[in-house]
């Protein structure tokens, strides 16, 4: 039975998703994180606790894994374990992406200069650590630390004054360290969730993002697929993103590329070399009924992969925090699954547990699921869903 280890941190809830794709396809995986993890189904799964603060040490851990019993596939879940996985296959040559690749999607001021040298489409940008003395590049803008994700400490700036308390709010928020400031780019945004091999994307889907994200702090919705945007512009950002993935040499894997659109050109914002986050890879499923995360390990394990994508439109809305708190209930889930082609809801953020709006906010509260013919028909089914639940926050 071919062995893959799955970098995870603790805190993810989406481990169970890779546990039924491996036990689908027949591989043993071993779950690697940074806590003895908890599994609410651990059903013989092995673990393995790894410092993820120390991706060196981490990759020895695995590398000695491997001498005793073999290891024929590393895959990390989220941005956290990306290096690991990377180290750990350069060392055993198995099928990833350079850890000098992956590196650049750690860090948006590297991302940004590699992009940069290839010319690929994206803002100007300028990198500081003094929030006094923030490059002039022009407003609107948008200040970020150059390490965190999820958008947290991600903020729009209009003018000399907001830059500067953005900055200062950001780097508080990052604990210190460098930041980006960069030209807002106005438009709708689309995230491509597509697959390299041998350096060629495969782009999945194109989803549309239908809420305009104007900032000053930029929370995701709804994600809907496919795009309702033009062949062209459709074409153009395939080939983008292909771009980008060449641009920094990235070139095996699961990658999530974030592009914005203003009339007939595209703008990279963000290449991350992982596929996409919480449970939205939920929304997708291959063939006949094969999920992201089969076709992910079957990648790892250089096993055949078939793309077709199921016919239906599909959408997930990550339910909005509207206030920070502790989150004492959550009323009208049946409603709101019961709700014409709603496939499924989660809170994914306990009952009693304090959550933070954005830019401090570092979780999802949970995901609203939906398939249906058409993707406008998507959309509208989880705004639909979404007025059914309440959310309560003390
Ligand atoms: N230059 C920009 N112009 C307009 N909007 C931007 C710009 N940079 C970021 N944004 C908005 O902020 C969101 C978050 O920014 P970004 O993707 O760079 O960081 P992140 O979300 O923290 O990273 P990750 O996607 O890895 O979690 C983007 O999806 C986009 O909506
Ligand atoms: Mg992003």
């Amino acid at each position: 039975m071919p062995r893959v280890v799955l970098l995870v941190p603790t805190s993810s809830y989406r481990t169970n998703d890779f546990i039924t794709a491996a036990r689908a396809l027949g591989v043993e995986l071993i779950v690697a994180s940074d806590q003895p993890p908890s599994l609410p189904d651990p059903g013989g799964v092995r673990s393995l606790v790894v410092d993820f603060n120390d991706p060196t040490k981490a990759a020895d851990l695995i590398v000695g894994l491997d001498n005793k019993q073999g290891v024929d596939g590393v895959v990390a879940l989220d941005d956290q374990g990306i290096e690991i996985a990377a180290l750990t296959a350069d060392r055993l040559g198995l099928r990833s992406s350079s850890p000098a690749a992956v590196s650049h999607t750690r860090d948006k001021a590297s991302l940004r200069t590699a992009l940069a040298k290839r010319e690929v489409s994206q803002p100007r940008f300028a990198v500081f650590d003094d929030p006094e003395e923030i490059p002039a590049i022009g407003f609107p803008c948008v200040i970020k630390p150059v390490g965190l994700s999820a958008s947290q400490g991600v903020i729009r700036a209009n003018n000399h004054d907001e830059a500067t308390r953005a900055a200062k709010w950001a780097q508080k928020i990052a604990g210190g360290g460098e930041m980006i400031v960069e030209e807002y780019v106005s438009g709708s945004e689309v995230a491509v969730e597509g697959l390299l091999r041998d350096g060629n994307l495969e782009t999945l889907v194109i989803f549309d993002k239908p809420d305009l994200m104007e900032g000053p702090y930029f929370e995701e919705t709804i994600y809907v697929t496919p795009s309702r945007h033009k062949p062209k512009i459709i074409e153009m950002v395939k080939s983008t993103s292909a771009e980008a993935c060449r641009a920094i040499n990235l070139t095996e894997g699961p990658v999530h590329i974030e592009l914005r659109i203003s009339g007939d050109r595209c703008w990279v914002i963000e290449v991350a070399a992982r596929s996409i986050g919480g449970l939205c890879a939920r929304t997708l499923s291959f063939s006949t009924g094969v999920s992201w995360e089969e076709i992910i390990l079957r990648h790892a394990l250089e096993m055949p992969i078939d793309f077709t994508r199921e016919r239906s439109a599909a959408g997930v809305m990550m339910i909005p925090i509207v206030k920070s708190g502790a989150l004492t209930g959550v009323q009208g889930k049946d409603a709101a699954l019961r709700s014409d082609n709603i496939v499924g809801v989660e809170i994914t953020v306990p009952i009693g547990r304090s959550i933070k709006t954005l830019p401090e906010g570092d979780r999802y509260l949970g995901f609203i699921f939906a398939r249906a013919q058409t993707p406008a028909e998507v959309e509208q089914a989880l705004r639909l869903a979404h007025a059914k639940l309440k959310i309560e926050i003390t």
